[in-house]
């Protein structure tokens, strides 16, 4: 048994500990390809799962991750396979890189293609198949890093099939939307506090998960428009692949938010920052980023751990159109109330969520 003992550690006049922002790192495609080429030629793995950490070099245990709160894993299928059932406590977001196949998550059925995006519900049973010809490649993005940091991230390999948890009590009825509760909460004081009874407090109100699939052809055709906004435009041509179920914190997951971003050839981003960390994938086109100071060269098929929370950075394309696919944990941040904004660094700090956010001039464009 461990002797050691909590111990009082004076605070009071310690200054607040500097930020240690992890370095933006370049993965580069080759390196991932190279990658992808051990994953298929090692002995099937039991449980199906040909994948890999991508951890950065500042990363620690428990919870490696690429960013500090998260992980981003290389999985691959050969033709012909098909993975084990699992299911976590983590949400995940996938995006195919290569090939395609189908996804199985909670009895849904996803057969996606190269750049699609879908998620992963917590809890949601799942499992990938691969009945095509090509090798498929997978980027999965997870709270689990942060999960594990936590200590609470819960993994259970051959789950009970959906059915079965169907019937589990967890998923009875709710009370209706509106109808009060005998147990409710209360109005406590005049200025807003209130009261809530254990009968609420272990029955908050649910949402229902949804596992929701973006093509990338027809977010494609939907980006492609905001091509059109022209050299003027301030804002940066994205589109949050949203999932409704997380509300106000704009997410695709709980946890993360993934966007598609095109930048049409020679635009450069205005130096900005933010406390979500992002990671990026770049798809079609080149260009440079700068993060606190730093110049990155990029260029289609590299991941780029892009930006640390808090530092300041921006990106810039060069002579072709750039697609992106992006993550941040801007959703948790929201959550936290923790998600400081700068768009310009000439501008106050936002916390955003909490106080008005930025404009862009896309109303005076007329596009
Ligand atoms: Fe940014």
């Amino acid at each position: 048994m461990s002797d050691r003992k909590v111990e009082f550690r004076y605070c009071g006049d310690a200054p607040a500990p500097k930020l240690k922002l992890w370095p933006a790192v370049v993965i580069a495609k080759r390196d991932i390809e190279t990658e992808i080429e051990r994953l298929a030629q090692l002995p099937p793995p039991a449980n199906g799962r040909r994948s890999s950490m991508i951890v950065h070099p500042n990363a620690i245990e428990p919870g490696l991750g690429l960013a500090p709160g998260i992980r981003v894993t290389l999985n691959i299928l050969k033709p012909g396979e098909r993975t084990r059932p699992i299911r976590h406590n983590s949400t995940q977001i996938d995006f195919c890189i290569r090939g395609g196949g189908t996804a199985m998550v909670r009895g849904q059925k996803i057969d996606f293609e190269q750049y699609d995006v879908w998620n992963t519900t917590s809890m949601a049973p799942y499992w990938y198949l691969n009945e095509g010809r090509e090798l498929q490649v997978r980027l999965t993005y997870s709270n689990a890093a942060l999960l594990e940091k936590m200590n609470v991230h819960v993994v259970e390999d051959d789950p009970p099939s959906v059915d079965a948890e169907e019937t589990s009590p967890t998923v009875r009825e709710q009370e209706p939307v509106g109808r009060v509760s005998r147990f409710d909460t209360f109005q406590f004081t005049n200025d807003g506090a209130f009261l809530m009874p254990y009968e609420r407090y272990i029955n908050p109100p649910t949402v229902e998960p949804k596992v929701l699939h973006w093509p990338w052809k027809r977010v494609k055709e939907e980006l492609d428009k905001l091509a059109r906004l022209g050299k003027d435009y301030v804002g940066r041509r994205v589109y949050v692949l949203y999932n409704p179920a997380t509300g106000r914190t704009n997410g695709t997951t709980p946890n993360l938010s993934a966007a598609m971003t095109i930048r049409p050839p020679r635009i450069v981003d205005r130096p900005h920052r933010h406390t979500s960390a992002a990671i990026n994938y770049y798809f079609a086109g080149s260009g440079r980023s700068t993060v606190e100071g730093k110049v990155y060269e990029w260029q289609a098929g590299d991941l780029m751990f892009s930006a640390p929370g808090w530092g300041v950075h921006n990106h810039a394309s060069h002579d072709e159109p750039v697609y992106e696919m992006n993550v941040q944990d801007q959703p948790l941040n929201i959550a936290m109330e923790s998600l400081l904004w700068q768009e310009q660094l000439k501008l106050p700090v936002t916390v955003l969520g909490a106080q008005a956010g930025f404009e862009t001039n896309r109303a005076q464009l007329k596009i």
